[in-house]
């Protein structure tokens, strides 16, 4: 049975992750209005795997014996910027989805809530493994120059999943 108070923490970081589906999904509609269809799909795999983070705690709150209680979902921004200021935005938001992930992590520690603690430690791999990849994306934007479309084009390789 979950506590009362990691249930509202776990609630809370199920509407961090439905958010930053939603978030990612704005970003790539503004990449496919400036026609950067690459980092466009980039992104809404991107969404697709966030939906996939917050059902992944929903499933565990249920679980658990825990009610889910869903939060509203502020709207997103609708302009990012240039095409390295939107993945600088993608991994600023994800090291503050990290820094949640460690918060939920030291309640889980002092409440000594072994099961949460292990379903959070594959969010814990998850976040080392997006944030690397975001910032290497962020660098090679950087680098890119004349050669942008050719990176586009290479975003666009990621398949889903
Ligand atoms: Fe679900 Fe990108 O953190």
């Amino acid at each position: 049975m979950l506590s009362k108070s990691m249930q509202k923490a776990l609630n809370g970081q199920i509407q961090k992750e439905f958010a930053s589906s939603y978030l990612y999904l704005a970003m790539a509609a503004y990449c496919e209005t400036k026609n950067l269809p690459g980092a466009a799909s980039w992104l809404k795999v991107q969404a697709q795997e966030e939906w996939g983070h917050g059902m992944k705690i929903y499933e565990f709150v249920n679980d658990r014996g825990g009610t889910v209680t869903l939060q509203a979902i502020e709207q997103p921004p609708a302009e990012f910027g240039t095409r390295v200021e939107v993945f600088q935005a993608v991994l600023a938001h994800e090291q503050k989805i990290t820094a949640a992930i460690n918060d939920l992590y030291a309640l889980a520690l002092k409440e000594n809530d072994y099961a949460t603690q292990i379903m959070l430690q594959w969010f814990i791999t998850e976040q080392v493994e997006e944030e690397k990849s975001v910032s290497d994306i962020v660098e090679l934007l950087k680098m890119a120059g004349e050669h942008m479309v050719v990176v586009d084009a290479q975003l666009g390789k990621r398949a889903a999943g």
